[in-house]
């Protein structure tokens, strides 16, 4: 990872076909990563998201193959080959993202063809920075590219989330892919995860956004984030509405306590779609103050309410709410490990990363897998094919 806005991966990844097959690529897609501003474990409740994608990607450079072998060499998990018209859970676990993606573009009826590739990547994985959506988006592109298929970057995103819900058995939402798929460069993207559409929204001048990576990581299987999901789907058929979008604290409060924490866990899903909705005025109003304190209230909420954040997530925003020159801060993405964010003065971002730096002290009951990073981040463009 860099603290620059340099797309490293993309840069060495034709080099790296090229040493390991002896001929160029004929196509290169890239992803980005994403960190969310605000609006987090709302999307399987069809709510409101605002992520941004990071100057981080993944990225495949590959030739197509006459057969539907997919060949694969991969920075950091080596060689694999496989089918595709074999069962995906035969795959290594990372390849069944590529399989899944392909199971699904097969199932809408496209003929395919496989290829063979080198994929490189500058996006951390399990630090919630979606290095599987980057993966499931980047192979997407090829796979249209290799086939002469337009590429539908909804379907693609949908494609993603196959990989993950039907073939690695992570019941995850749609935001990551959607991110990964759709983000605009100096903008946040208003996700309206019921119909999704989309919003772009201008991030103001005065802040900056830097991510806090406390080094530590989490498991691929997300059984608390299945067990949240099913809670959010409980309290929404007590309540009698499709999805928690609908519920509404008076609602929640009239129901039988005996709930016990699975009412907190709906407040938090109800009060986050309120502040993302929020946000977004208070940002098409530059009110970086009050986005701050959003962003920080969203971190409480995930806390206290919906209990995904981490010893080392609340340390690291703990620290960045210590600096003067912090509006806010939030953990980002699916919780548990990885990454924090901070809403920073663009004036003193240097300081504010020096003093993260000097003053985060990873706690003992949740040690960190590697050093503290910290780098501011410009909003980034969606996955593209390069040319
Ligand atoms: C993970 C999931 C997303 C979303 C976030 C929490 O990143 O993949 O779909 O639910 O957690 O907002």
């Amino acid at each position: 990872m860099t603290t620059d806005n340099q797309h490293l991966a993309i840069d060495r990844v034709q080099e790296l076909f090229f040493e390991e097959y002896g001929t160029m690529p004929s196509v290169t897609a890239r992803s980005p990563g994403r960190v969310n501003l605000i609006g987090e474990h709302t999307d399987y409740n069809e709510g409101f998201v605002l992520p941004i994608a990071v100057p981080f990607d993944t990225a495949i450079a590959a030739i197509p193959e006459d057969s539907s072998t997919i060949r694969v060499c991969s920075e950091g998990f080596g060689h694999t080959i496989f089918n595709l018209n074999e069962d995906p859970s035969l795959s290594p676990l990372w390849a069944r993202y590529l399989h899944g993606v392909g199971t699904y573009i097969k199932q809408n009826g496209h003929q395919l063809k496989g290829w063979t590739a080198y994929i490189a990547s500058d996006i951390p994985i399990g630090a919630n920075l979606s290095s599987s959506a980057a993966l499931e988006i980047a192979a997407g592109l090829i796979f249209c590219s290799v086939n002469n298929i337009e590429a539908d970057m909804k379907q693609l995103a949908f494609a993603g989330q196959f990989a993950e819900n039907s073939i690695l058995g992570l019941p995850s939402g749609i935001m990551d892919q959607m991110a990964c798929a759709f983000a605009e460069r100096d903008s946040a993207l208003l996700i309206d995860c019921k119909d999704l559409s989309m919003t772009p929204v201008k991030l103001p001048e005065g802040a900056s956004i830097v991510v806090m990576d406390t080094g530590t990581r989490r498991e691929l299987a997300g059984s608390e984030y299945a067990d949240r999901r099913q809670t959010c789907q409980e309290i929404a058929r007590e309540l009698g509405v499709p999805s928690l979008r609908y519920a509404t604290h008076s609602q929640l409060s009239q129901l039988n306590p005996s709930h016990g924490a699975k009412l907190k866990r709906a407040r938090h899903v109800i009060s986050e779609n309120i502040r993302t909705k929020k946000a977004v005025e208070v940002i098409k109003s530059q009110n970086i103050f009050e986005l701050g304190e959003l962003m920080t209230e969203s971190h409480q909420s995930l806390q206290y309410d919906y209990e995904v954040s981490s010893p080392a997530l609340d340390e690291i925003v703990h620290t960045a709410l210590k600096s003067e020159h912090c509006y806010g801060a939030r953990m980002t993405g699916g919780g548990f490990a990885g990454c924090a964010i901070a809403l920073v003065n663009r004036e003193m971002v240097s300081q504010f990363c020096a003093e993260i730096l000097e003053n985060y002290q990873s706690p003992a009951l949740q040690p960190a897998e590697s050093p503290t990073k910290v780098f501011p981040v410009r909003a980034s463009a969606g996955a593209s094919l390069i040319q």
